[in-house]
């Protein structure tokens, strides 16, 4: 990712062909514009020749010949192009409209199905910018760069044509000009682009400037570092300041230059034709012709050159959204499942993939594993489940709890050995039917957009409004959701904001069960609720824990007393198991985290020890 805004020595086409793929289903909006492209470089390039036809006659009849022809020619020719730009518009828009929705759906669709270790490797911002700006980029080049190019090739090799035509030899001297104009644009269109995207990248980096600042007033307040945030802001602002001017600046030397150029041109036609007219090889008309192309050959090479670097800065941008959209899932059905899969099944009582429903057991087998560039956390690990039964996960910070859990989840697979349900290891079933019989309260949970109510329901979206109150009655939450302002209509603001973080656990847990699912696995599910609430949401769980596999991993071992099961996980190692009350007996680690915690509560309710 160290090339994230890198711009490329040259265009690489084999990404753009991709990149122009999303354009296919609008293959006729792109064929007109191309064919209006073309059209309209030819009447850019014919008034010339009307205006040369014109001298010529007056130059041949004075003023007694008919004008009409001319009159009508101009109008026709000006009536067309007219046409010819709203159509090009028209189009251009289409497509980049299109392709950037298109684009944008391809990669929506493609972080649906990625999987967890995908988004660890990438940051919120990253993936969010490869989908907003990346993507119009992308879009406005398809729609009008392909016009910009087609116009601009188009219009080169007209006027080329038609000068070569007139008198080969005066285009010869014309065409002089075009290697420095080429190189000249070349150069200044790229690093005028450069400039202006240092001057967005600056502006952004301001305006982020003045957000943190405005959000973190308090904190900036209460460490007293008012004047150094002030010189930070000072020198992003003084940077924006440089860039903008030197962005004016490089624009203000380029025209003037590619301007002059084309004078040169004009001034070579007139010094080198008009000795021709005075000798009558030329035409006054067609000298006049040939000085119009010549001041105006720098418009379509400006466009090319424009769309040229256009192409090499946002291939880097190209290259990232290509990198998002083709990405293929690490985790996803094999060739085998695929094949499997079939409705006939679901109807003789048996899942997609023509295995049981149910499960009876769970086995890790020698599982191993390690995030990407990450060290090992599991090696041989191996663990039995049975349905029906709770068991608990409790050990240190970093022990490898969750990790268990996400494997289990299938959120990331065994690097080294196996997961097998009922002797089947879980690659061989398909991921929709293990995701059908799964719950799983994270960590952190997120809550969308929306009520709670609405929130709850996302568990099972055909759910009856007592099923939500029944899921959350389960677990407790039904009171405390009753005392928010508006019950379970209360908004809960993007990502769940608006409520505490322990409300967004409960409301998370009754997502959860609503579900019905074979295996509930709870994360650190009610760490945030105080202790009492936790006892209310422990008995409800109890019987929501019932006839399911229930897996809980908690820091508060209070709360794991009654699993039928704890394991004590170190450095990714079962290194005892047992029920509470066993392993209080033996008087290890478990014992040892348990008396721990004990006193800790008593010295925080001021209780004195027995
Ligand atoms: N996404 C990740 N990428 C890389 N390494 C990770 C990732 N998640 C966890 N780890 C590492 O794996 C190890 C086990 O982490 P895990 O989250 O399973 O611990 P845990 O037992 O759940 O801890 P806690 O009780 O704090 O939640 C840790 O050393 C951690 O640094
Ligand atoms: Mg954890």
């Amino acid at each position: 990712m160290n090339r994230m805004d890198d711009s490329r020595a040259s265009v690489d086409w084999s990404a753009w062909k991709r990149i122009l793929r999303f354009a296919r289903p609008h293959r006729r909006d792109l064929i007109v514009l191309v064919l209006t492209g073309i059209a309209t470089a030819v009447c850019d390039t014919l008034f010339p020749l009307i205006t040369r036809s014109l001298i010529d006659h007056i130059e041949q009849f004075g003023a007694q010949f008919d004008l009409r022809p001319f009159v009508a020619g101009y109008a026709a020719l000006t009536l067309a192009l007219a046409a010819e730009v709203w159509v090009f518009i028209h189009c251009a828009e289409r497509i980049a409209k299109h392709v950037s929705h298109d684009i944008r759906q391809a990669g929506f669709a493609r972080l649906q199905e990625l999987s967890f270790s995908y988004f660890d490797r990438r940051p919120v911002g990253w993936l969010m910018a490869r989908m907003t700006s990346d993507c119009d980029r992308l879009a406005d080049i398809v729609g009008w760069g392909s016009f910009d190019m087609v116009w601009g090739s188009s219009s080169l090799v007209a006027i080329t044509a038609v000068m070569f035509m007139l008198n080969w030899r005066l285009a010869c001297v014309v065409l002089l000009v075009v290697p420095p104009l080429m190189i000249i644009s070349r150069r200044f269109q790229r690093r005028i682009l450069l400039s202006a995207r240092e001057v967005r990248k600056t502006n952004s980096m301001v305006t982020a400037a003045y957000n943190e600042s405005v959000m973190g007033v308090r904190t900036t307040k209460a460490f007293g570092r008012e004047e150094e945030n002030l010189n930070r802001f000072m020198e992003q602002s003084d940077r924006l300041y440089g860039a903008s001017v030197r962005n004016a600046l490089q624009s203000a030397v380029y025209l003037p230059l590619v301007m002059t150029l084309g004078s040169i041109g004009a001034a070579m036609a007139l010094m080198y034709g008009g000795v021709q007219v005075m000798d009558g090889a030329l035409s006054l008309g067609t000298l006049l012709a040939f000085m119009t192309y010549a001041r105006h050959f720098f418009d379509p090479v400006q466009e090319v050159a424009t769309v040229l670097a256009e192409l090499q800065m946002a291939q880097a941008s190209a290259e990232r959204v290509l990198g998002l959209v083709e990405t293929i899932p690490e985790i996803r059905d094999s060739e085998d499942v695929r094949e499997r899969l079939s409705k006939g099944w679901i109807e003789q009582g048996m899942a997609e993939d023509g295995y049981p429903l149910c499960f009876e057991r769970i086995e890790f087998r020698g599982v191993g594993f390690k995030y990407e560039d990450g060290q090992r956390v599991l090696s041989d690990f191996n663990l039995g489940l049975r349905a029906g039964e709770t068991v608990a996960l409790v050990g240190a910070t970093g022990a490898g709890k969750t990790t268990i859990a996400g494997i289990l989840s299938r959120f990331y697979e065994p690097t080294d050995g196996q997961v097998l349900f009922d002797d089947v290891d879980y690659r061989s079933r398909s991921l929709a039917w293990l995701e059908s019989i799964t719950s799983v309260v994270l960590q952190a949970p997120h809550l969308f957009r929306g009520t709670v109510r609405e929130n709850i329901r996302y568990g099972r979206l055909e759910a009856s409004d007592e099923e939500v109150e029944k899921a959350a009655l389960l677990v407790a939450a039904h009171d405390a959701i009753l005392s928010l302002e508006h019950g379970y209509d209360t908004d809960v603001g993007e990502g769940g904001g608006r409520l505490s973080s322990g409300q967004r656990q409960l409301v998370s847990l009754a997502r959860a069960v609503i579900r019905d699912p074979q295996i509930l696995v709870l994360d650190e599910a009610t760490s945030s609720v105080d202790a009492e609430t936790e006892q209310r949401i422990q008995r409800g769980l109890e019987s929501a824990f019932r006839g399911r596999l229930s897996v809980i991993i908690a820091h508060r071992l209070t709360t794991v007393r009654s699993a039928d099961r704890i394991l004590v996980i170190d450095a990714g190692r079962i290194v005892e198991q047992g029920t509470h009350q066993e392993l209080m007996a033996l008087g290890g680690r478990y014992h040892q985290l348990y008396s721990g915690q004990r006193v800790d509560e008593r010295v925080r309710r001021w209780e004195p020890r027995e």
